[in-house]
């Protein structure tokens, strides 16, 4: 039985770092998308598609102060580390060891792992995420408690047990031989299994060998259409190091491209320090980069440039990413807020609609997908948010002073959080509702 729900709706047709806003950015004050069998099967101006709905469908009228958008997508995340978001006072290597390897320990235990995932998922839909390609731990129960639970609400997420075999914990090692098996199984077991896909994850250079590296390749040779996430130049110090663990290799990507580790459908999260050969060889091979500002806000990491990453002469794939536990918040709306101010700092400003495509069509094409997610268009898989756009009172107020839809959309990237998103659909079915108390009640004075 088809679904239908109506409001204003903001979708993207392509690129606008490439083709302009004006030529990809569908605003459309009054439409209806109608959705059966987990697909968009119907959009357009609700002028236009009322006449022809199918008699007795229900349609969920928004009205005119929501905005309906392709879910969001979170293309660099770390489910296990959600017992651990806001650890203070620490750099990314000192970080690692003081919060996260100790924490990530704990996912030798399914049931940890499954509790866990749940919190991690109802913050997705909570936040309007539909769709991510998300970090687990060395132990392989914790990667099936997490598509366990994603398989339940039918979500496109993709995901991987972590690779690592030096410089952590003990506990926390697996072996290149262990690695590849554990992975190889994984990929059969849950590869394409309904929505759910597998990302191939060494964690980064500094915790894998040149074996462990080499395993990887193999699996990534071996299962092409699998994702393959890693960490790349987030931090300098880091980069230093890497540059002396691998000394014969001319940088940090070129280690990863020498294992075979560049191509489509590799995410690399970060990138903040990237020079400009190893901006043509992302380029050139395919691969995207996870921007993760509040991550790198937090963390003292640096600011990524987005407008240089896509340049058009060597344009690179450039997903969002929240990057929790080192990032500070599940919100996408605060993450590109946070992304408006990177490219400050980088002497550009993000226009409102370039940042929604980032964080809609822009990831799902960073990770080849966007004719699956990303955009709202018949045929299109019927991943939803629904906005309010007045969520709190400074809001409310602020948006009487909008002069037009850009401004509008800028202010709840800037001032939006959690209480925007009004609703969350997955394959067309809805997974969340914003309960009442999202405002808090004045008190008289
Ligand atoms: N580099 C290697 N592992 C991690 C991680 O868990 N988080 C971040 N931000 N960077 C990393
Ligand atoms: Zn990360």
């Amino acid at each position: 039985m088809p679904t239908a729900i109506r409001g204003p709706v903001l979708t993207f047709t392509g690129d606008p770092y490439r083709h302009g806003l004006e030529g990809t950015m569908v605003h459309e004050p009054d439409a209806i998308v109608v959705m059966e069998n987990g697909l968009i099967t119907q959009f357009g101006p609700a002028a236009t598609i009322e006449p022809n709905l199918p008699p007795g469908i229900a349609v969920t009228n928004y009205g005119a102060d929501a905005l309906i958008s392709a879910g969001f997508i979170d293309s660099h995340v770390h489910f296990p580390q959600t017992p651990m978001i806001a650890a203070a006072g620490a750099q990314l290597l000192d970080w690692l060891n003081r919060y996260t390897f100790p924490t990530e320990q704990k996912y030798a235990d399914k049931e940890f792992a499954r509790d866990v995932a749940k919190v991690f998922l109802r913050e997705n839909l909570r936040n309007g995420i539909t769709s991510g390609c998300v970090y687990c731990t060395v132990y392989p129960q914790s990667v099936d408690a997490l598509f366990e639970e994603a398989e339940k609400l039918g979500m496109r997420l993709a995901a991987g047990k972590v690779m690592m075999d030096r410089n952590a914990p003990e506990k926390l090692l697996d072996t290149p031989r262990t690695s590849y098996d554990e992975s190889k199984a994984l990929i059969a077991k849950w590869h394409n299994r309904g929505r759910l896909m597998y990302a191939i994850t060494p964690r980064f250079a500094g915790t894998s060998s040149p074996e462990q590296l080499e395993a990887a390749g193999a699996l990534c040779r071996e299962h092409p259409e699998c994702f393959m996430q890693t960490h790349i130049s987030e931090n300098e110090s880091e980069v230093a190091w890497i540059r002396q663990l691998f000394p014969g290799r001319n940088g940090y990507l070129d280690v990863y491209d020498h294992y075979s580790l560049c191509r489509p459908r590799s995410v690399f999260g970060h990138g903040v320090h990237l020079t400009e050969e190893e901006m043509t060889v992302m380029h050139r091979t395919g691969a995207a980069i996870a921007h993760c500002p509040t991550s790198n806000f937090f963390l003292g990491s640096g600011y990524f440039d987005i407008a240089r990453a896509v340049r058009s002469d060597r344009p690179v794939r450039v997903g969002l990413g929240t990057d929790l536990g080192a990032g500070t918040s599940f919100s996408i709306l605060v993450t590109l807020n946070e992304a408006y101010k990177a490219a400050q700092l980088n002497g550009h400003a993000l226009s409102a609609g370039h940042a929604y495509y980032t964080a809609t069509r822009g990831t799902a094409h960073a990770m080849y997908l966007e004719d699956k997610i990303g955009s709202i268009a018949p045929g299109m898989e019927a991943d939803l948010v629904v906005l309010d756009m007045k969520s709190t009172p400074i809001i409310e107020y602020r948006m009487q002073f909008a002069k037009d839809f850009e401004e509008a959309l800028f202010i709840q990237m800037t001032l939006g959080d959690d209480r925007a998103v009004q609703a969350t659909y997955i394959a067309g079915r809805q997974v969340y509702r914003r309960g009442p108390q999202h405002r808090s009640a004045m008190l008289p004075v």
